[in-house]
């Protein structure tokens, strides 16, 4: 189900190398990309959109064995980083914008924890960090996805004082 979401995070940061040089606003970067990339970051958003979906059937159903499962293959999305090459990872960490970083860390920090307390069992607690998680795809697309998500236009509620 989740198979395409393993390239998230370079496709990230992909998105912003492309769009440094031009434009230091990411939604411009975004809007920039060509087809294809677009493509696979809409496939990788929409896996991590039916991971955040099945964890609430295995949720409420007590299969914390599922919910790590899930949480793990959101947190471990790195695979096309092997396609970059040394120059171009350090590339891509001193240009991207601060703010895109670490909404990206935050999200797949959360990822990691809600891994880690599903493992221990610990509901509580993989309630917040699946809350955590669902706050970080406001606050992304509020602040680098206006432009899919045009209602973020007008409403700054959700990016929680993240000033720019
Ligand atoms: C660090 C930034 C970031 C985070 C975190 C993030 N997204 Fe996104 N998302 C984007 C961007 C940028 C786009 C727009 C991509 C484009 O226009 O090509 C997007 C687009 C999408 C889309 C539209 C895909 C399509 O083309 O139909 C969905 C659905 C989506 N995100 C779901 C989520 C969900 C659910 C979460 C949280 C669990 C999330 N995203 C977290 C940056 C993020």
């Amino acid at each position: 189900m989740l198979k395409g979401v393993k390239t998230l995070i370079p496709i990230v940061l992909l998105i912003q190398f492309l769009s440094v040089h031009a434009e230091p606003d990411a939604v411009a970067g975004v809007e920039s990309l060509t087809p294809e990339i677009r493509l696979l970051l809409s496939q990788e958003m929409i896996a991590i959109q039916n991971g955040m979906m099945a964890i609430i059937p295995a949720n409420a159903s007590g299969n914390t064995r599922k919910i790590a499962t899930i949480a793990k293959e959101i947190k471990d999305s790195y695979i096309l980083q092997q396609n970059l090459t040394p120059e171009q990872k350090h590339e891509l960490h001193t240009k991207l914008p601060r703010s895109f970083i670490q909404l990206d860390k935050k999200f797949h920090y959360y990822a990691g924890m809600l891994e880690h307390v599903a493992e221990e069992k610990k509901h509580e607690l993989i309630g917040f960090y699946f809350t955590k998680m669902a706050e970080s795809c406001s606050q992304c697309h509020s602040r680098h996805a206006k432009h899919r998500f045009p209602e973020f236009a007008n409403n700054k509620a959700a990016t929680t004082g993240h000033a720019h």
